[in-house]
């Protein structure tokens, strides 16, 4: 049954597309696979036809709970009921000192000061301005294919240059390595000397990239060497994702500054953080006249603080983190086993509920290695894309990552269960199965663009 009139879905189309983002819904128009959802419960998205999907995107993995969850509410409801001033910067706020202790005793003690933000690119961009205060230095190397938000700050350090291109220059003393090269690493901490290395534990939007065994130690102990901070962004694979609260705990590596996002916020709220010692707090801002050179308004606001408190407390509970690491194996042996062999398929991989499976054109074949370079190159662009179109008429949302669009990248809430495993399973490998070869998804997302294209680019 329909949840919204066609009139009412049309105006919210119209509207979005007038008033918020004409090119995005320009681009759902493209393929045609442009959905209202109007519901969210769960694991579970729900669109305005009424039509209910599985949701492997869980808000670029920020509803880490599924939708909703009963704990959030309890939190909003009990944080209203107190009528706590909700921005104050008067006086210390009740909610920011406990979400300052609660994530302070999650890294245990070892980051004791949180600077408190809204977005995972505040975030970052805080660890950059504290890297300089702390260090005097200017530079920054990261990793290419790294995604660290899209603000002008954090674009400097952003590892894809279509994103950063059309804001260019950006800070000046910034360099980028290879994922995983220590070689290329030490190199750059040397010749730059740069205020901090900037690094995802498992790259995310770069596709679902896990580091080679012991790249995080060696970094740890490059950083030490030449005088760098680590700076962890854990926008996305922190708040149980990866199995572990945080990421950088499977390797027992830990940072100068961690950095949180995304999760801390339910999908709820917009919260983050950037956690640190307190020895580089006070060399970076301890001073008197600097007490007011960081913050934000919202900066620790109280409803904020305390759904990340509850987030904090929910993901730290082993029971859910045992089920993000056996879910997860789940997903990756189930893939494996039911596409893994399919000449598209280059590889199937994950830590905990980020699971990738990345796309290329087939290497068998005279033809095929002839073709590779051209078929390549827009397959790269196409495969992605054509299997999330797929998936959403099969009733699953999910996205390739944004920097590798051959990546699909699945980070469902950490609470589905095996029959949703098997749902992701069965509906991959039902669309892959229809397509043997890259050919053929390029034949048929072609067609769709030609029909698309008659009909005037319809949303759906
Ligand atoms: C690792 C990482 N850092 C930072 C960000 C930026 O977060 P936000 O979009 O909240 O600014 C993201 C967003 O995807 C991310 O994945």
């Amino acid at each position: 049954m329909r949840a919204v009139s066609e009139a009412d879905e049309r105006a919210i189309i119209d509207r979005y597309a007038r008033h918020v983002s004409p090119t995005f819904v320009r681009l759902l128009g493209v393929l045609g696979f442009g959905r209202v959802f109007v519901r969210a419960e769960g694991v579970h998205l729900y669109d305005s036809r009424g039509r209910r999907y599985l949701d492997a995107l869980a808000g670029f993995g920020s509803a880490n709970l599924g939708h909703h969850p009963p704990a959030l509410f309890e939190a909003i409801r009990a944080q209203l009921d107190a009528k706590e001033p909700g921005i104050l910067h008067a006086g210390p706020s009740q909610s920011a000192a406990r979400l300052g202790e609660a994530l302070a005793r999650a890294t245990g003690s070892k980051l004791e000061v949180s600077l408190l933000a809204l977005s995972g690119a505040e975030a970052v961009d805080t660890a950059m301005k504290l890297a300089r205060a702390a260090t005097g230095r200017r530079g920054f190397v990261s990793c290419e294919g790294g995604y660290h938000g899209l603000d002008l700050g954090v674009l400097s350090v952003m590892g894809n240059k279509r994103i950063r291109g059309p804001f260019e220059p950006l800070l000046e003393h910034c360099a980028r390595v290879p994922f995983g090269d220590d070689a290329a690493l030490e190199r750059a901490l040397a010749k730059h000397e740069p205020a901090a290395l900037i690094l995802e534990p498992v790259m995310g939007e770069g596709g679902a990239v896990l580091p080679p065994k012991g790249y995080l130690e060696r970094a740890r102990q490059l950083c030490d060497r030449h005088g760098t901070l680590l700076v962890f962004d854990e926008v996305q694979t922190g708040m149980g994702r990866t199995g572990t609260l945080f990421a950088f705990e499977r390797e027992g590596v830990t940072p100068d500054v961690l950095v949180v996002g995304k999760a801390l916020g339910g999908g709820v709220v917009p919260v983050s953080a950037a956690l640190t010692t307190r020895a580089l707090y006070e060399r970076a801002f301890g001073s008197m006249d600097r007490f007011d050179v960081h913050g934000s308004t919202y900066a620790g606001y109280a409803l904020g603080s305390a759904v990340a408190c509850a987030m904090l407390e929910s993901c730290a509970n082993p029971s859910l983190l045992e089920n993000v690491c056996a879910q997860g194996r789940a997903l990756v042996d189930g893939l494996s086993s039911r596409v893994g062999q399919h000449p598209m398929v280059r590889s199937v991989r994950g830590a905990g509920l980020m699971v990738a499976v990345e796309l290329g054109s087939p290497r068998e074949g005279l033809w095929q290695r002839m073709m590779a370079p051209i078929v390549d190159n827009v397959a790269e662009k196409v495969l992605g894309q054509w299997l999330c179109v797929k998936l959403l008429e099969a009733g699953v949302v999910a996205q390739p990552a944004t920097q590798r669009w051959n990546v699909l990248k699945l980070t469902p809430p950490l609470t589905i269960d095996r029959s949703h495993v098997r749902e992701l399973v069965d509906s991959v490998g039902a669309i892959l199965d229809e397509y043997p070869d890259p050919v053929r998804v390029l034949r048929d997302a072609g067609l769709r663009v030609g029909e698309q294209l008659t009909r005037g680019g319809a949303f759906r």
